[in-house]
């Protein structure tokens, strides 16, 4: 089994004072029993890599470009995330599919360069709030699987988060047993098209208003690896307290 993943998102939150909050998380962990990753808005990465440097904590980005390089004015590379020290990059947040009309093709195309170019790809899927009442959530979970993950990758360069539209930054969260069927068909899915042996490598992600009360919970849902970590990232002790409930 893969070690489980710790994944905060920053979003568009954050400036040199923060910086400090990654001190304080790499103090407060020195050795982890799970992975554990901060994507900082892009103007962070390079002097949060810095803070970040001989602890256990990798730095992210948030979004990067299809192309390596180019006429792409306000874009930001795969080269450009990984000389500026991060290792991952998030792809195919629903805030970027909604903002930035970003489709399953166009995540493909960003995963497939980011894959290339050496970075890990936490690539987000989930459904609307209209989409899961209408009995669609699996439909859905399975198309953006199918149109987002590249043909060819390898388990350890691939992480598939589960954020369901409607939990992120609501407070409202699935059931334990939605999660459960969610990830269930994910593992299933990505077993059908790539085998089970290289499904099993691949770390499931929940995210959507995970917080130090409900981690430990969803954590013990089978095939959920790990979270994907909005709000609760961006101060050192409630992060603490997910990496704490994954250790
Ligand atoms: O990518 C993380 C995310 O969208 C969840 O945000 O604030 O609900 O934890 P939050």
């Amino acid at each position: 089994m893969p070690r489980k993943l710790a994944a905060g998102n920053w979003k568009m939150n954050g400036g040199s004072a923060e910086l400090s909050e990654i001190a304080a998380l790499a103090l407060a962990h020195p050795a982890p029993g799970c992975d554990v990753l901060i994507c900082p808005p892009a103007t962070l990465i390079s002097r949060m890599a810095e803070a970040a440097r001989g602890s256990a904590i990798a730095v992210g980005g948030q979004d990067c470009h299809g192309a390596v390089s180019g006429a792409h004015t306000g874009d930001v590379s795969a080269p450009m995330l990984l000389d500026a020290g991060a290792s991952h990059v998030i792809l195919g947040h629903s805030e970027r599919r909604q903002d930035h009309g970003e489709t399953d093709a166009t995540v493909r195309i960003k995963t497939t360069t980011a894959v290339t170019e050496g970075l890990i790809a936490v690539v987000c899927i989930g459904e609307t709030l209209g989409e899961r009442e209408a009995g669609q959530t699996l439909d859905v979970i399975g198309t953006q699987m199918d149109g987002s993950l590249p043909d060819s990758t390898t388990a350890a360069t691939i992480v598939v988060a589960y954020e369901p539209v409607w939990a992120i930054g609501t407070g409202l969260t699935p059931t334990l047993d939605q999660i459960a069927e969610v990830h269930d068909f994910m593992r299933a899915r990505l077993a059908a098209r790539f085998g089970a042996d290289m499904a099993d490598g691949i770390r499931l992600l929940y995210g959507g208003s995970v917080k130090p009360s409900n981690a430990a919970e969803i954590f013990a849902v089978p095939n959920v690896d790990g979270a994907l970590v909005g709000g609760a990232s961006l101060k050192a002790d409630d992060f603490g307290q997910i990496i704490a409930a994954l250790d």
